[in-house]
């Protein structure tokens, strides 16, 4: 069974996913917890499903890296990152950049799911950029978290094509209908070790 981590910071419809999918029985993995930056509505997905969650906001430290140390210590309170099976962290909607040494502390064992087929349109405002751009497709990828800004290595990608005239939200809806299920498989895959962040990470092997 692979403990999973799970970090918001918004509405948390791919963490709900992520508890849906949990809940099945034979699924190999589950949420030990969830953590946030700010006081994320997703929280009470993860409240009403009995996990337990932590908010650990970055202006309460001096330093991003001190921010990230907490973190991490509270992450790892929860037997993610330490020890022989050391799980899983899922940044779902987390809007912020993980400071290094989190990086180093959990990486390979930590992705980002993000709504732009990377490594075009990175960064926090992915789907307005894409539309900016007059892009006629978009998508998710999920990827691993390195130390630079979304460009970790690609694990799965999904394409959606854009629509002439839609907004950002409606755009960001659909990216995210295609997104749930995608985080959802390939979480699937890493507990059931087909998909090895290990070997990716190294590069010795393409994630199809
Ligand atoms: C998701 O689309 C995720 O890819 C995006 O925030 C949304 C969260 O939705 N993350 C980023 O843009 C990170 N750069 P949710 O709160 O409904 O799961």
């Amino acid at each position: 069974m692979l403990n999973l981590a799970v970090l918001i910071s918004g509405g948390g419809s791919n963490l709900q996913a992520l508890i849906a999918a949990t809940a099945e029985p034979g699924f190999p993995a589950r949420i030990v917890c969830v953590g946030a930056d700010t006081d994320a509505p997703g929280l009470a997905h993860a409240e009403r499903a009995g996990i337990p969650t932590f908010v650990i906001r970055p202006g309460d430290f001096r330093s991003r890296d001190e921010w990230g140390q907490m973190l991490a210590a509270a992450i790892q309170e929860h037997g993610v990152g330490t020890g022989p099976n050391p799980g899983l962290v899922v940044s779902a909607g987390l809007m912020r950049i993980l400071p290094e040494g989190f990086v180093g502390a959990f990486s390979p064992e930590l992705i980002n799911t993000h709504p732009a087929l990377l490594p075009s349109f990175p960064g926090a405002h992915a789907v307005r950029d894409a539309l900016a751009a007059g892009a006629s497709e978009t998508g998710v990828t999920v990827h691993i978290i390195d130390e630079g800004v979304d460009t970790g290595p690609v694990l799965r990608q999904a394409v959606v094509e854009i629509r002439e005239g839609e907004s950002e939200d409606q755009l960001h809806e659909r990216i995210k209908e295609v997104e749930r299920p995608l985080l959802v498989a390939t979480v699937r895959e890493i507990a059931e070790g087909s998909l090895d962040l290990a070997a990716v990470a190294a590069g010795r092997t393409g994630a199809d």
